[in-house]
């Protein structure tokens, strides 16, 4: 069997969750492409799955409790964790990620996670009030601080009847996690940030202001990001492409929601920021859907500044990504307005972009930028939007190296 997780060493932690039945499914597929997988269940794990049949799955002994592991002849936990080449979790419950954020140690699974400097990725997936709740939003940012990977969770309707974030990403997108976390080249072990797409900004419940940016760019530029081994976090608006496999995908529609991912997201190596994100929100957008006014008067919609996420994170005096690089979207004298926003914005780079619609750029498939650092000015022949990734992830990686 080929491929990048052929002989890898998979320790799957089971958490208690009802999408633990969904794990099954997912040890199926890292064995089919080559893995080996020894399984941990939580004791609230066993209430979901059956240690027999998870066992079965995995072809391999199933370990669940502290006193498993007593019989030092067969594995003690230290060696347990060590001799995985990954440890994931899934699902990770609100209550386990609250344990591995605290580094507590009181049964088998997180004993496991503590004991070890084994590369970590977890599966969350829990009820969307307790996903959204800030002690685990504080738990997940702890966690990514301390190098944790994460996928998902998605978006969707629950077992519990809600509907929302929470549900654990699928088994194929996990598979896709894990193989980024063996991913080699020059960005391995470097976490970049990446904001992509439009953003919304709502009038009232069913309107909003937006506008033309697809997220092509910035998509292709996580997967080339991903190809040289980066980790890449990636935060996005409502955009028309796909997201990247391989990428921790943080969606958002707003530049405020933006801006609070994009905090969350840090600290990164580098971060770039290709969002399209809009300058003005509605201040007075409606709770209710807007009616017409009987004498035909348009409503009055007021506007906000918003945030500027890109100069906000270029400004940081403490946690600054290394690397800060921005877009400029122009439509005249574009290497003199790029060459100022670069100043003004204070990031190290600005991509700058001809957006007037002759060109076809905002939502075709070719770009054509200058890129525009302390040295000077340096335009690219116009070419793919996935050839311009390249290109920069290249010139990224160099500058990290
Ligand atoms: N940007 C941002 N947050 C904003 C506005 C822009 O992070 N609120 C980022 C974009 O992602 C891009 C860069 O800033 O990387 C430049 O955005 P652009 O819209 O071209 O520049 P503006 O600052 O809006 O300047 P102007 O509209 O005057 O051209």
């Amino acid at each position: 069997m080929d491929g990048m997780l052929a002989q890898k060493k998979i320790l799957l932690i089971i958490g208690g969750g009802i999408a633990a039945y969904k794990s099954l499914d997912l040890i199926r597929r890292l064995r089919e492409r080559g893995c080996s997988v020894t399984p941990v269940l939580t004791k609230a794990a066993t209430e979901f799955v059956t240690p027999l049949s998870v066992s079965a799955l995995a072809g391999a002994k199933v370990y669940t409790y502290l006193f498993d592991l007593t019989d030092e002849a067969e594995m003690g936990h230290i060696q347990l964790s060590r001799s995985a080449d990954l440890i994931v979790v899934a699902p990770a419950t609100a209550d386990l990620m609250a344990k591995m954020a605290q580094g507590r140690a009181d049964d088998l699974a997180s004993t496991l996670l503590l004991a070890t400097d084994t590369p970590v990725l977890v599966a969350p997936s829990m009820n969307v009030r307790m996903w959204d709740h800030p002690a685990t939003q504080r738990n997940l940012a702890v966690l990514r601080g301390d190098g944790v990977g994460v996928v998902g969770p998605n978006e969707g309707d629950m077992a519990c009847g809600e509907y929302g974030p929470g549900r654990m990403a699928e088994p194929l997108e996990i598979v896709t996690a894990v193989e980024a976390q063996f991913r080699a080249g020059p960005l391995a072990g470097r976490h970049v940030l990446v904001t992509s797409g439009p953003t919304h900004e709502p009038i009232d419940p069913v309107r909003y202001i937006a506008n033309r940016s697809s997220g092509a760019q910035g998509t292709a530029l996580a997967e080339a990001l991903l190809a040289l081994g980066a980790r890449v976090s990636f935060v996005t608006g409502p955009a028309l492409v796909p997201p990247p496999m391989g990428a921790e995908v943080i969606r958002v529609e707003t530049a405020l929601q933006m801006q609070q991912a994009v905090e969350a997201a840090l600290p990164a190596d580098a971060a770039v920021f290709a969002a399209a994100v809009a300058d003005w929100r509605v201040e007075n957008s409606s709770v209710e859907k807007i009616k017409k006014d009987a004498k035909g008067a348009a409503p009055a919609l007021r506007f906000a500044e918003n945030p500027d996420i890109l100069a906000a994170v270029a400004q940081r005096a403490e946690g600054r990504p290394r690397l800060v690089v921005g877009f400029a979207a122009e439509t005249e004298t574009v290497v003199a307005h790029a060459t100022a926003k670069r100043l003004r914005k204070g990031c190290d780079w600005i991509v700058a972009n001809d957006v007037s619609p002759a060109t076809g750029i905002m939502g075709g498939a070719e770009n054509a930028v200058t890129v525009i650092d302390a040295d000077g000015a340096e335009t690219w022949p116009r070419m793919s939007k996935a050839d311009v990734a390249r290109k920069l992830a290249d010139r990224i990686a160099k500058a990290l190296a």
